[in-house]
């Protein structure tokens, strides 16, 4: 770990160009972690908004180009590995900064900022002259961390919920993976779009800000985002180096509070990570067959033999009077006497007799009859009804009487 007041310091560098001073804002350790989080963070994005929003044609795209949705899966999941260890690790650097360095916290909201928010508000309404004078860490900055904290908290135990939903069931009730689910995707729009509009916007708009991955900041941009600490600076209130003795016994102490941290983070993503394998796992495809599945349509229930009286097509399921007429109306330009596909509806004897590839109608089998059958399967050059095709098949299921 690096020591303490290096962030605090002034470090006067003078590069070979001209001999500016710069001062040391992250040191390597946090412009590392600042990578690691930015690489995770970018792909978990690319990986999950596909998944929230599947039926996109960006989604397409990108499952497309990935090459399947398990890949994306499986580069999501890595990423959260690999966003939980930088976490895991932060607590560790901050923990080690509180604790032995004893650096002040910097980043914890205080009065100090509240005030900054009103004074800053005074001068965007015109009534100051200038901006407030934010030391080591304006508000802005710390609301986005804190963000960033509560966002990742939040991030992990939903992803947590949907990686081990069986686990997750045996403390909560059902709702609680959909509502996990909800959430995470939730929460990760309001996160992709906070780095895309507010911290870009911040960081690299309004001013192209590269301290963290130079670790520097120039003494003008510190009179311009950090007047009040480069004050402190300048005024040489910067904190004391720690005699070695005194780190020495701390970092003794320190130690078996890292292997604590470490063993319940290590015993959380044992469970995270290996606890359970995941109920949506892909079955084997086998191969892929073609299914016939023959449209069934819903009969019609036909009147009773008393039909006779009650009305003149319902009842009577023969051919001259129930078939015929509609065969010959329907597709009689195409299977007439005189038509060239070698199937004629135009009588009894004809149709029972077939065409090229024999007969059409088999007696009480309507199933096995191409006749139900190119007209059940659809698509045919003169297509039936559904009622009048379940007329047809109660016909040739009825013996197909004359
Ligand atoms: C626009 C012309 C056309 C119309 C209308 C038409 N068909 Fe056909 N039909 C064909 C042709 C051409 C073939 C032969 C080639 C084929 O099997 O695809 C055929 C073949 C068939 C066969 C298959 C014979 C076999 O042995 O495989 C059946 C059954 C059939 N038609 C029934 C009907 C019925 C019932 C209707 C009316 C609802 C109808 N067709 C209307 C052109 C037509």
């Amino acid at each position: 770990m690096q020591t303490p007041a290096k962030g605090r310091q002034t470090v006067t560098k003078s590069t070979e160009a001209s001999s500016v001073k710069t001062y040391v804002r992250f040191d390597l350790i946090q412009r590392v972690q600042h990578i690691v989080f930015l690489i995770s963070f970018t792909l978990l994005g690319f990986t999950g908004l596909p998944q929230k929003f599947p039926l996109s044609p960006i989604s397409l795209a990108i499952f497309e180009a990935v090459g399947g949705v398990e890949r994306i899966r499986a580069i999501h999941h890595a990423s959260a590995i690999a966003m939980m260890i930088v976490s895991v690790f932060h607590v560790l650097e901050v923990t080690y900064r509180i604790l032995v360095l004893r650096t002040p916290i910097s980043m914890i909201p205080w009065i100090d900022d509240a005030k900054h928010v009103l004074h800053d508000i005074q001068y965007y309404l015109g009534f100051k002259k200038h901006k407030a004078y934010y030391g080591r860490y304006s508000y802005a900055e710390k609301m986005e961390y804190l963000a960033l904290i509560w966002g990742t908290i939040v991030m992990g135990l939903t992803g947590f919920m949907m990686w081990n939903p069986i686990t997750t069931l045996r403390f909560l009730p059902g709702e609680a993976v959909p509502a996990a689910k909800a959430a995470h995707g939730g929460e990760a729009v309001l996160a992709v779009l906070a780095i895309i509009i507010w911290h870009f916007y911040h960081v690299h708009i309004k001013h192209f800000n590269k301290s963290m991955f130079t670790g520097k900041l120039s003494r003008e941009e510190m009179e311009h985002e950090h007047p009040a600490e480069l004050a402190m600076i300048e005024a040489g209130k910067h904190q004391e180096p720690i005699p070695p003795a005194v780190l020495r016994k701390r970092q003794m102490i320190y130690a078996p509070i890292a292997v604590v941290i470490l063993a319940l983070f290590a015993f959380g993503f044992y469970y995270f990570v290996g606890y359970e394998s995941t109920a949506v796992v892909d079955p084997d495809t086998g191969e892929t067959v073609e299914v016939f599945v023959p449209v069934t349509p819903t009969p019609i229930p036909t009147e009773p033999a008393a039909g006779e009286s009650s009305g003149a097509s319902s009842g009577t399921l023969n051919w001259s009077a129930g078939i015929a007429p509609l065969l010959q109306s329907k597709c009689g330009m195409c299977h007439g006497a005189d038509t060239s596909t070698g199937l004629a509806f135009d009588s009894y004897e004809s149709i029972m007799k077939g065409g090229t590839n024999g007969p059409v109608v088999v007696p009480g089998d309507s199933v096995n009859s191409s006749l139900f059958k190119v007209q059940s399967a659809g698509g045919h050059f003169g297509q039936l009804t559904a009622e009048e095709i379940v007329r047809v098949q109660q016909w040739i299921d009825a013996g197909a009487p004359e």
